[in-house]
């Protein structure tokens, strides 16, 4: 794990806005260019209009014209590292293949490493849809 892109979603992590969770995330994402996105935690007054951190790292990523994940990184509070949440998982599986590196790192110390895939064994894919279109003659 590259110590820029820890201290990228570090840095990202001051710029949360989430006065209603109190809990700031920050998540970046490495690119084949080489390039980091960055993404914190937007919350809204109608709670389900929240993004997390990894939601605007991707839409960064795609802002950009890029569309492939090589490494992950999410900081958040607490002495333990925070898991992407179920919905996170799904978005990352959609640009990152199942053995990128997905690094959770606690602001008070501490940090875990896992794979995208382990987060999310058998992932919902393109696959299944490519696989479940038929196309009629008519
Ligand atoms: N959050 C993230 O940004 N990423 C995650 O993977 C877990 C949760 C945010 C969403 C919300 O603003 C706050 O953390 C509390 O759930």
């Amino acid at each position: 794990m590259s110590k820029n892109l820890i201290k990228a979603a570090t840095d990202v992590r001051e710029k949360a806005y989430a006065p209603y969770s109190k809990f700031h995330v920050g998540a970046a994402i490495r690119t084949p260019s080489g390039a980091i996105y960055v993404g914190c935690n937007v919350e809204n007054a109608a709670y389900p209009e929240g993004t997390c951190a990894e939601a605007g790292a991707i839409a960064a990523m795609c802002a950009a014209g890029e569309y492939e994940i090589l490494e992950v990184a999410v900081i958040a509070g607490g002495n333990r590292p925070v898991p992407p949440c179920g919905g996170c998982r799904q978005k990352l599986s959609e640009f990152a293949n199942g053995d990128v590196a997905v690094t959770m790192v606690a602001a008070e110390g501490g940090q875990d490493v896992t794979t995208v895939a382990s987060l999310l064994p058998g992932a919902f894919s393109l696959a299944y849809l490519e696989a479940g279109i038929t196309v009629s003659d008519s």
